[in-house]
């Protein structure tokens, strides 16, 4: 039974162990994680309402900045410098997002997310930061409206991107009208945080619940973007669609180190129309292997009519299962260091 590592082996952080030896957790942060607001008197006042421009990359990091900070006290007791917090995967995807230029205006119709010098802009047609509003804006707002983030509902406002702005909703009471099952998912992940019976699994089915929720509201509003991108681009964002929903069953667990790394096996840079996986020249082989794995996975799910996901929901049901998969991952992802 060596193989099988207990489930608790995994939450203490010996799986992808060779990553505890950053010593400075500063350097898994994402990318401007230091610049980005800490709290909300960073950012302006108006009519006694925070107002927050989630079209800009550092006012969005700074949303999760103060996320993960309020929510840093329901992690202590498993981990110093808040390195458990199973909110960590949102920035961190946020911020390969930003790296790899997935922020940026894809129909290049707009300078946003390409001047000079780095810029901060959030474009409202890029798939990737419309998707990831619905995972930054809304468990936010519901972390807001649960009381944990020491203002009230009524004192935070979220500004609107330039167009499309009926696809968005701006505030804990549009939020809860807008979306009332996935802010209510939100919205339970953080009472169970603070319940007494806690523990680090059902943390993680409450937040999957909660991520998933967030994507299906999000993920039919924006079929018109794809149309922006290189075709094995487009192809990507909806096998990466597909992948969260395998990651979900797993209850990945999202925490600092592991998505961290994790994160080194997603492609670099938006794909152009050339690329074909896994033949990427600059491309590391993991990250070929891998694209190409995910290409796969959304056609099998396609061609089987989503059976093969079904079958792998049921097979994740068990903890052991799920631990067996992580630990496999961990080995193939070994195999390529
Ligand atoms: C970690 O890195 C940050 C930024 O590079 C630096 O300010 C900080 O002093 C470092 N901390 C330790 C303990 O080395
Ligand atoms: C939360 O933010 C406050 C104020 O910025 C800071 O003093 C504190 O250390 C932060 N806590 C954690 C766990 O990051
Ligand atoms: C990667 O390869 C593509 C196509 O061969 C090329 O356009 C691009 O400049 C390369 N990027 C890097 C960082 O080498």
């Amino acid at each position: 039974m060596a193989f099988l590592p207990s489930w608790a082996c995994v939450i203490v952080g010996c799986f992808f162990a060779s990553l505890a030896e950053a010593s400075n957790f500063s350097d898994l942060y994402p990318p401007l994680w230091e610049e980005s607001p800490g709290q909300f008197a960073d950012y302006s006042v108006e009519n006694g309402k925070y107002i927050i421009n989630p079209w800009n990359y550092l006012e969005r990091m700074g949303i999760y900045k103060i996320l993960l900070n309020q929510t840093a006290g329901y992690f202590a007791k498993l981990a110093p410098e808040n390195e458990l917090n199973v909110l960590w995967g949102l920035p961190l995807q946020y911020g390969w997002q930003y790296s790899s230029g997935r922020l940026a205006d894809p129909s290049q119709k707009t300078n946003c997310g390409y001047k000079p010098g780095g810029d901060l802009c959030v474009s409202v047609d890029s798939w990737w930061a419309d998707m990831n509003y619905f995972l930054s804006a809304l468990p936010f707002l519901a972390a807001v409206d649960s009381g944990i983030m020491g203002i009230s509902s009524d004192q935070v406002v979220l500004l609107p991107p330039p167009k499309d702005q009926m696809e968005f909703c701006y505030d804990v009471s549009t939020c809860h009208s807008s979306f009332p099952e996935t802010m209510s998912k939100w919205n339970a992940f953080y009472q169970y945080l603070q319940s007494p019976f806690c523990n680090f699994d059902n943390i993680l089915k409450y937040l999957w619940a909660a991520h998933t929720s967030s994507l299906e509201d999000a993920v039919k509003k924006f079929e018109d973007r794809y149309e922006y991108y290189s075709k094995p681009e487009a192809d990507f964002e909806r096998s990466w669609y597909t992948t969260v929903e395998y990651l979900a069953a797993l209850l990945f667990p999202t925490t600092l180190f592991i998505v961290h790394d994790f994160q080194k096996v997603l492609p670099p840079r938006i794909l152009a129309a050339t690329d074909v996986a896994p033949y990427i020249s600059n491309f590391t082989d993991l990250q070929n292997t891998v694209l190409f794995g995910i290409n796969i996975l959304y056609d099998v799910n396609k061609y089987t009519d989503s059976a093969f996901l079904t079958a792998w929901k049921i097979l994740m049901k068990t903890a052991d299962t799920r631990a067996l998969t992580l630990e496999v991952f961990e080995i193939i992802l070994n195999m390529f260091n």
